[in-house]
Parts: structure tokens; C-alpha cells; sequence
């Protein structure tokens, strides 16, 4: 079958060679924190502060990592792919980007956006947000929350990631667990409208079974040799446009 049309789904675990903390780690906490009392509308709504603060920790960090092998094998392919490509990152830093890659949606949000609750713009975020960040828009102050997706609410761009997996050829799952939903069900998407399937990651995901091939090991090494087999592949193979 002619290979033409790539989607590509990014979790933690695309960032972990960089530093960043997965979020299902052994001790089931995220930096020390369980996920509900940091990512859930409720409790933004309950401790303001203690989310703030959380959500401002993570982006300093950001100042203090780089892209991977993995990121920059992902950005090469995105530069070099003639066909249709989309990398759907679950993931909230900036290491895609950062490394080159264009065709990219943060189905989560992102750590560098703000969003104002009085205006309902977004905007880019950089530095400490706190509880008295003032909107760029509208002047408010006190407003502004960070532009994550929290448990519960609905993930950005849902029609258009949709409808990829329905016109791709391939779907490829990298660094994720496959425990949240509705991330975990691309999978099933791309496999019912007939692409091919392959997971890359540290261990087995919960829906590893859905997989046509899972690579098990370190992003970092594996991202890179798949990007320079497709690459070869398509070369020896030149699409017809
Ligand atoms: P998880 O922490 O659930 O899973 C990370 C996966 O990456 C695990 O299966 C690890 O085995 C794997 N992994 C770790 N290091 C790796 C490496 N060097 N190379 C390859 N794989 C590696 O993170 P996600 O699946 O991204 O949502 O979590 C999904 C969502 O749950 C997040 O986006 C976040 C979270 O709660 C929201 O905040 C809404």
C-alpha cells in the first residue's frame, strides 16, 4: 500500500529523555502531586493558588530542557514528508516546537498559552502566571488561567484530529500509556478506516494489543531509526503527488 498520509500521537514519555516528569510514574503522583488536585476544573475552583503555582513550576522548567532525539527525528520527518502529516501531542511543554516541528496541535493546551475566563481569548504565556495575571486583551486581572485541557473538559481540535485518523495510512503512537481517553481510542479510529498501526514505547500501553507492531524501548533511539526508515522507504519509492 502507498504510504502518503502520517498521524502521529505524542505523550510524556516522548519528553522523558529531556527531563520531564512522566505522569503516571511509580509512585502514581505527577511531581508529587495527585493529578486531581492539580488538573481538574475543581480544583482550579477550590485552591487557585496551589494550581497556579504548580502550573508556574512546570513552565521555569521548561527554561531548563531541551528537545530530544526523538522531538528532532519528529520535526525532521514533518520537514522532510511529502504527504499529509499531523503530530497530536498530549503533551503541555513546548519541545515539539522547539525542535522544528509545524504540523502540530497541542490536543491539551500548552504551558507558553493563557486563557482569559472574562474575554475567552487566548494568548501566549510566558513567566509566572499567578492568581492576579492581568489579560493582554481585555486589561482584566485575576482572570487568566492556564490553557490546559483539565480532566473534564474537552480537547482542542477533536473534529480535525478526527478526521485525519480517518484519512490516514498510518497512525503511530509514541510515549503514552494509553490511559486517557480519548487519546487512548485513536488507535481504534485509524485501525476500523483501515491505516496501519505502530506503537513506540517503553513498555507495552494498555491498548498495546490494538497495535499492528509495538517497538519497546527508549524514544530517544527508536523515534529516530522509524523516521529514517520511512524516510529511505519513500525515497526508494517517490510519492506521486
Ligand atoms: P503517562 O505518564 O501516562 O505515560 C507515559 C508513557 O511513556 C509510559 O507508558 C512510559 O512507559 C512511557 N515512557 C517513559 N519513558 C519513555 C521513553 N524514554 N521512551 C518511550 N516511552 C517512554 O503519560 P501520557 O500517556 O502522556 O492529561 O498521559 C496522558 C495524559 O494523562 C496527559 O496528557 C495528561 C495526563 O493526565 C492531562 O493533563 C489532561
Amino acid at each position: 500500500m502507498d504510504l502518503r498520509n502520517i498521524v502521529i500521537l505524542t505523550g510524556a514519555g516522548v519528553s522523558a529523555e529531556s527531563g520531564l516528569a512522566t505522569f503516571r510514574g511509580p509512585d502514581g503522583l505527577w511531581e508529587g502531586h495527585k493529578v486531581e488536585d492539580v488538573a481538574t476544573p475543581e480544583a482550579f475552583a477550590r485552591d487557585p493558588a496551589l494550581v497556579h503555582d504548580f502550573y508556574d513550576a512546570r513552565r521555569a522548567k521548561l527554561g531548563t530542557v531541551e528537545p530530544n532525539a526523538a522531538h528532532r527525528a519528529l520535526a525532521r520527518l514533518d520537514a522532510e514528508w511529502a504527504g499529509e502529516l499531523l503530530l497530536v501531542t498530549q503533551n503541555v511543554d513546548d519541545l515539539h516546537e522547539r525542535a522544528g516541528s509545524k504540523r502540530l496541535i497541542h490536543m491539551h493546551g500548552a504551558l507558553t498559552k493563557g486563557w482569559c475566563l472574562r474575554c475567552n481569548e487566548r494568548f501566549d504565556w510566558a513567566g509566572p502566571m499567578g492568581g492576579a495575571a492581568e489579560c493582554p486583551s481585555c486589561g482584566t486581572s485575576g482572570m487568566v488561567r492556564p490553557d490546559i485541557v483539565w480532566f473534564g473538559e474537552m480537547p482542542y481540535d477533536m473534529d480535525l484530529i478526527d478526521q485525519a485518523l480517518r484519512d490516514c495510512d498510518l497512525f503511530v503512537s509514541i510515549g503514552t500509556s494509553g490511559a486517557v481517553y480519548p487519546a487512548a481510542g485513536f488507535v481504534q479510529t485509524a485501525r476500523y478506516c483501515g491505516g496501519q498501526t505502530l506503537e513506540i514505547n517503553l513498555e507495552p500501553s494498555l491498548g498495546s494489543y490494538m497495535f499492528d507492531e509495538s517497538r519497546i524501548g527508549r524514544a530517544g533511539e527508536l523515534v529516530p531509526q522509524w523516521v529514517e526508515e520511512l524516510l529511505q522507504s519513500a525515497h526508494s519509492r517517490p510519492m506521486s503527488r
